[in-house]
């Protein structure tokens, strides 16, 4: 694994990158790492690709509609490439490693296809292809492919440099503190793309974590597939996730934690209370269920009950009763009937997530799920069946948001709305937005100024997703202060 270096000496830009990042947010801050290796190299982020001399994307296999789409773009850079051969094209990510050498047959154009394991390595292969490597290949060893620890060596994390301006806001950071997966659910690409779950080692965490400090970063959201299974054991220390917050929770300068994406088993009483007991630790959970029947978990091999779930929702209750818990779920997962469907629907009810993220199934090749079970529920279904979860999920949203109309609350403030960049907002008078420490997004008319603190908002209006307030803030402006005196 990487030390962690702060980006010293910046050499004179002379080239520039192009990137485009889909997938989870481990794939966003592997996108972050990389930029700012490459800057390290001497390029400079372009948002033309026509001006770029490496073009990286950084893909995603979760779902089929993902990897068409890689494809698609990928084929939309024929004739740039045709008319620049020396520009380099950089396929990265899941897609990189799951498809390997096959990307080269259907994109003959491509230069490099990079595994999410071996990313480390795509500053030296850009080089080589500007000397005119051709289909350089770096990917991790399968699951099948030798012993445990050659795997998870070859499943290398690249978390070496951090850089803010990759970062949808500077004030928050991703910070990875697992790398893979050992769950194997059925309809799951994830274990076979990033390999052996591996745990980093807690100091390297935290160095990190004050590296991020320092650069004035306030939110830190730690990653792992099921990142409340994080185990690191080194001779007979054992740390969970439980002490990691402890020791994070007192580096000054972070003032919000948050971490995802969470096993609904592994959501211990222990993590619970210490959530509870840490106020930088947001009350926010995301905990996918993925189904509410019982044969279609068991299908899944997701390794818990219906019954399980909900007792796992009444521990949270009782202990973080202010929680905001969210979930995703799969809809038309092979042999789903209606009435397994309607279960899900029910769950969604009963537990009330502040947010449900809803898939259609979508078969992947090398799953276990592919093997053994038959893709057969129509597409027509599972888009009634998406829609109708929603449905549920969008009315439970509204009424929840509602209880917080004439409260106040505390906000992170991330910066212009969607709103405001859409509409070409300049100036200091934006729509600026920010998120509870629940992680509800907040919308008001404010100031340029506010990013990156954390205010009291009180909330005037709400809608599903969107809650609208007015700060209250007795700030000194300086400015006006001077025309006081
Ligand atoms: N590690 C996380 C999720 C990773 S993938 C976890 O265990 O919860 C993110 C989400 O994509 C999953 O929660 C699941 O709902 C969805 N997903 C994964 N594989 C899928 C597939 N084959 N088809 C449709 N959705 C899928
Ligand atoms: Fe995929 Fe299951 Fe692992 Fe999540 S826990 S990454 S859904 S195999
Ligand atoms: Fe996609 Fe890989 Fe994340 S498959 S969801 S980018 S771990």
């Amino acid at each position: 694994m990487s030390n962690i270096a702060i980006a010293d000496a910046i050499p004179a830009v002379s080239k520039h990158l192009y990137i485009e990042t889909v997938g989870c947010q481990m794939n966003v801050l592997d996108s972050e790492m990389v930029v700012a290796a490459l800057r390290k190299s001497g390029y400079a982020l372009t948002k033309d690709p026509a001006k770029a001399d490496a073009l990286l994307f950084n893909t995603c296999s979760v779902r089929e509609r993902a990897e068409e789409k890689a494809y698609n773009n990928l084929f939309h850079l024929k004739q740039l490439k045709l008319a620049n051969p020396e520009k380099i094209i950089c396929v990265m990510g899941c897609m990189a490693q799951k498809d390997q050498k096959a990307i080269f047959e259907r994109v003959p154009f491509v230069d490099l296809v990079v595994g999410p394991g071996q990313l480390h390595r795509i500053p030296e292969m850009i080089a080589n292809a500007q000397m005119g490597a051709k289909h350089q290949l770096a990917v991790s060893l399968s699951r099948r492919d030798g012993n445990v620890e050659d795997i998870k060596r070859s499943h290398e994390t690249f978390d070496p440099l951090r850089d803010p301006e990759m970062r949808p806001t500077p004030f928050q950071a991703y910070l990875r503190i697992q790398i893979g997966c050992d769950k194997f659910c059925t309809y799951c690409i994830v274990p076979m793309t990033r390999g052996p779950e591996q745990g980093r080692a807690p100091e390297q965490i935290i160095a990190e974590a004050k590296v991020l400090a320092d650069q004035g970063c306030k939110e830190i959201v730690l990653l792992g597939q099921t990142v409340n299974s994080y185990r690191h054991v080194q001779g007979d220390k054992v740390t969970r996730l439980s002490d990691l917050l402890q020791s994070l929770h007192v580096i000054d300068g972070i003032e919000r934690i948050k971490f995802v994406t969470n096993y609904p088993k592994d959501m211990t009483r222990d993590l619970l209370e210490t959530v509870r007991d840490l106020p930088k630790c947001s009350p926010y959970l995301h905990v996918p269920a993925q189904s509410g029947s019982d044969n279609i978990l068991k299908r899944m091999k997701r390794g818990y009950t219906t019954a399980d779930y909900y007792a796992m929702m009444d521990r949270i209750n009782e202990i973080i009763p202010n929680a905001a818990v969210s979930s995703d779920f799969i809809v038309g997962f092979c042999g789903e009937t209606e009435e397994e469907f309607q279960m899900t629907v029910d769950l969604v009810r009963r537990c009330r997530f502040k947010n449900s993220f809803i898939f259609q199934y979508s078969v992947r090749p090398g799953t276990k799920g592919a093997e053994i079970y038959e893709d057969d529920i129509p597409e027509e279904v599972k888009h009634r069946r998406n829609l109708e979860l929603l449905e549920v999920q969008n009315q439970i949203c509204l009424e929840d948001n509602m209880k917080f109309l004439g409260r106040s609350v505390q906000i992170l403030v991330e910066g212009p709305s969607k709103w405001s960049v859409r509409k070409g907002q300049t100036g200091e008078l934006r729509q600026m937005t920010g998120r509870t420490p629940c992680d509800r997004i907040v919308v008001w008319d404010g100031n340029i100024r506010q990013a990156g603190q954390i205010l009291p908002v009180h909330i005037d209006d709400v809608f599903a997703f969107t809650m609208f307030g007015t700060v209250e803030t007795n700030e000194i402006v300086p400015e006006l202060l001077q025309i006081r005196m």
